[in-house]
């Protein structure tokens, strides 16, 4: 019997293009959805899971569940069907209800499925060691510290989404129901294999003009990487919206080039993204991906952060009614998207603007480089001081919201999940190397104004729009880590057949 042969697939080609999409059939079947193209959430429930391995004699019947449970699992293919049409992909949010499957490297010990199989990528340790175990390289409190919850091992996560209510025809309430029903269903069906040790609920926030926003009010997920060719007509939905299509327009008219650097190129390959499944790759061949997932409670002050603004503002201005200024230094954005290096105020022209870089501001006399969006993209900064491909950097953000926006009291913040091939090279270092350096690309930078620590804060901000003078102001911190964790998104191949993959490995067989 002959083997199936699978096209051979390039995974370093940048932009997929309409007539590729045969050869990567395969693979976009067997990877789960959500990681290459957003489901643009409007609900997201997340189960953390505790396999009930206590019991060995259980280890069969808990993969067999996984097994049964890879046929509800949503996969890009899925997701490219419903928002692909005749004229190529329309980057519209996919209606109903998508779940997806994650484990930790505990949970794949706890399989029986050892982490050595990883080890083809010997970078890869923050994955394996845990987030626990990278507090240190993070700036993270201490385990203690983190909310309950979080502290135990969590084996797997569960998510279960569902797309924004205000373009289809089913109503907000009737799809929290459906939500619910399904994460009713699943938790049914965990019984006796898992135990559900912790839920959190996300629910994305809109502006008045119904683009997405976090809880300080700035629009999100406006820069992530694109990895399908412009000939794809595909319009992130982040460019939609009050002057979406102009800016998409703008955007795409020109096709960037990278070594041109003209412009901002958020164009990346799937590499940037996908880590063969070690499980069942073999060979370029092999159609079994996965992805690296970074799950992060961060809980946000808002109070705090409004009044700082409004305090930094009477420092720097001299008036406290020039908060968007202030806030818009410590973004790198102002609330409605505008890039602070492009203009001096907000601008629906320039809103969903992202084919920017900072070479007419190389001092940081507009965007100051401890900018959050400055500081985790530097737009060519970085490759001209170290030489190094930013790109290896980039990362895919999926992360909502969670707490009441109309509830002073209620605890919020951000779910901020992110999708990598290598959590080490890309979180790991946005996080350690990026945001919490004190001399990233420039001597006393200072770390990022928004994530970064507040120990080598950088209190020296542009007073008068593109001119070297500067002002103090110390930030307060806005943003508190609460808990998290590193997974991998398996590929749905690996998930259907984890019991007869797993016999070459288990000790319970
Ligand atoms: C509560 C915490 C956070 C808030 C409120 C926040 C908010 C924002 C906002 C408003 C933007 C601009 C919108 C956009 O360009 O898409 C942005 C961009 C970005 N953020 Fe965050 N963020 C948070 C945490 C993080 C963390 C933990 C990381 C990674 C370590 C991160 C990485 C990025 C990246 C890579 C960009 C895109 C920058 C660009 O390409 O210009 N953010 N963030």
């Amino acid at each position: 019997m002959h083997a199936v042969q699978y096209p051979h697939v390039n995974i370093r080609q940048l932009g997929i293009q309409q007539k590729q999409l045969p050869i990567y059939r395969s693979l976009f079947n067997n990877l789960q959805s959500n990681i290459i193209l957003p489901h643009d959430d409007h609900l997201t429930t997340l189960l953390f899971i505790r396999f009930n391995t206590e019991d060995k004699t259980l280890l069969i019947a808990i993969k067999a569940w996984i097994q049964q449970f890879a046929t509800r699992i949503s996969s890009t293919a899925q997701q490219l069907g419903k928002c692909s049409s005749k004229r190529g992909i329309k980057h519209k949010h996919t209606s109903g209800l998508y779940i997806n499957f994650f484990l930790s490297a505990v949970g794949y010990e706890r399989l029986s499925l050892p982490l050595s199989a990883f080890d083809s990528r010997p970078k890869e340790k923050g994955f394996e060691k845990g987030m626990k175990k990278t507090i240190q390289e993070l700036y993270d409190p201490e385990v203690s510290q983190w909310e309950s919850p979080f502290q135990q091992e969590i084996d797997a996560l569960i998510l279960v989404g569902s797309g924004p209510f205000q373009e289809s025809a089913i109503k907000r309430s009737t799809r929290k129901k459906l939500l619910a029903t399904e994460v009713a269903s699943i938790k049914r069906c965990l019984k006796g294999v898992a135990k559900v040790v912790h839920q959190e609920n996300g629910e994305t926030l809109y502006n008045d003009e119904q683009q997405a926003i976090e809880h300080f009010g700035f629009r999100d997920n406006i820069s992530n990487p694109d990895f399908f060719s412009p000939s794809l007509k595909l319009i992130p939905s982040s460019m939609t919206g009050q002057n979406g299509e102009v800016a998409a327009a703008k955007a795409y008219s020109v096709l960037p080039n990278r070594a041109q650097h003209e412009d901002w190129d958020h164009r990346a390959s799937l590499r940037t993204v996908l880590a063969p499944d070690p499980f069942v790759y073999k060979d370029e061949t092999t159609p079994y991906y996965g992805s690296f997932l970074v799950f992060r409670k961060l809980e946000q002050d808002v109070d705090a952060f409004n009044e700082d603004m409004r305090a930094m503002a009477l420092k720097l201005f001299g008036d406290a009614d020039q908060h968007e200024k202030a806030a818009a230094l410590v973004m790198g954005r102002f609330r409605n998207g505008t890039p602070i290096t492009l203009s001096d105020k907000a601008t629906n022209a320039l809103s969903g603007e992202n084919d920017f870089h900072y070479m007419k501001d190389t001092a940081g006399n507009r965007c100051p480089f401890h900018a959050h969006i400055r500081r985790m993209n530097p737009r060519g900064d970085a490759e001209k001081e170290y030489g190094l491909s930013e790109y290896y950097h980039y990362i895919v953000r999926r992360s909502t919201s969670y707490g009441k926006i109309e509830d002073e009291k209620a605890p919020k913040g951000m779910l901020f999940l992110c999708y990598q091939s290598n959590v080490n090279k890309q979180f790991m270092e946005l996080q350690q190397k990026w945001a919490n350096h004190q001399n990233f690309i420039h001597r006393d930078s200072g770390t990022d104004a928004l994530i970064g620590n507040r120990e080598n804060a950088n209190s020296k901000w542009p007073d008068k729009y593109d001119s070297p003078s500067r002002k103090h102001f110390q930030l307060k911190e806005y943003v508190r880590f609460r808990g998290g964790e590193y997974f991998f998104a398996p590929s749905i191949y690996f998930l259907k057949n984890i019991v007869r993959i797993s016999q070459q490995y288990s000790k319970d067989t």
